[in-house]
């Protein structure tokens, strides 16, 4: 299958800090050779076109309640992504979005989820469930979750598809850090959350078996979310949210080579995102290059050779 490679060099929902330059660094990482090396043949779709910030207004189009900064101009970008995710994934090849920040993740599962139930499985360090009004920040990139759900002011901005997924087939991996609104929900809700804790006693390869075991019943296909700063900081210095006590280097490796083993086997994966690397904050494009490493394990490549 060919997988396309759709740039989503987005920052509105970051502040603008410097995770717009993702999708080059992440190419000029090495992307596509490391997709050569699993096996697949990528496609380059090139960047979509973001709004020129100088002339923007971070409170031109506030909700009636709540605050979300430039929620009009990350409404225009992923009312355009998931056109093309969609569209992708009609013309049955697979949509690989490199952010940018996590609000591109509304497109992308907006997009996906227009072919079929979907399943959702959130590689953070973060929850992504806040609201308009329930945000701390004002940053989208905390609320494309909320977004897909429909909940608050989502449920009513026609860009953001809602409901793209159904709350009992998300599954939160790595978890450890969470606003007090957004806890009290994940414990209301029916998404699952495996925390660092859980990692810690089972060991990363049980969650993430168990993890695609949810995120694939009752669905069609599953979109995987790679923040990177789901990695620790350690490994993964170039986020703009860093959180200490990630995932490891091989951690995340292996979490990612499960997902690739079900995927062959079952042809579990619909769509995909990676997001949240910013070059300015990286040292020597090191986040960058795991970035497009892990992509690589995702579709096969493994020590050892590609597949399985
Ligand atoms: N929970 C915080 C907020 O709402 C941080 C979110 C960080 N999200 C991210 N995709 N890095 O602002
Ligand atoms: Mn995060
Ligand atoms: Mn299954
Ligand atoms: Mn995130």
């Amino acid at each position: 299958q060919t997988v396309r490679i759709i740039g989503a060099p987005m920052d509105y929902g970051a502040n603008r800090r410097g995770v717009d330059m993702g999708p080059s660094a992440i190419r000029y990482a090495g992307l596509a050779d490391e997709l050569a090396d699993a096996g697949v043949e990528p496609v380059d779709s090139g960047d979509l076109l973001m709004p020129r910030a100088e002339e923007r207004d971070p409170d031109a189009s506030q909700p009636s309640e709540g605050n979300a900064k430039f929620l009009q101009e990350v409404g225009d970008v992923c009312s355009r992504l998931s056109t093309q995710v969609a569209e992708t994934i009609a013309d049955d090849e697979f949509p690989l979005v490199l952010g940018g920040d996590h609000s591109v993740a509304i497109g992308s599962m907006g997009g996906a989820s227009q072919t079929g139930e979907l399943g959702v499985i959130w590689f953070d360090a973060h929850a992504d469930l806040n609201t308009p009004e329930t945000s701390p920040s004002g940053n989208v990139h905390g609320m494309p979750l909320a977004a897909a759900l429909g909940r608050g002011a989502f449920g009513e901005l026609e860009w953001a598809h809602a409901p793209a997924v159904r709350e009992e087939s998300v599954v939160y991996v790595g978890l450890r850090s969470i606003d007090e609104r957004e806890r009290e929900l994940v414990r209301e809700s029916e998404m699952t959350a495996f925390t660092m804790s859980d990692i810690d006693e089972r060991g990363i390869t049980s969650v993430v078996e168990e993890a695609l075991d949810i995120a694939t019943s009752g669905t069609d296909g599953i979109h995987v979310s790679l923040d990177l700063d789901w990695l620790d900081p350690k490994a993964a210095p170039g986020v703009g949210t860093p959180v200490r006590g990630g995932v490891t280097y091989r951690e995340a490796h292996s979490a990612l080579e499960t997902v690739s083993t079900r995927h062959h086997q079952e042809g579990v994966l619909r769509s995909m995102d990676v997001v949240e690397v910013n070059p300015i904050l990286d040292e020597r494009n090191e986040t960058a290059t795991l970035a497009a490493e892990l992509t690589a394990s995702a579709f096969g490549k493994r020590i050892l050779g590609s597949g399985d």
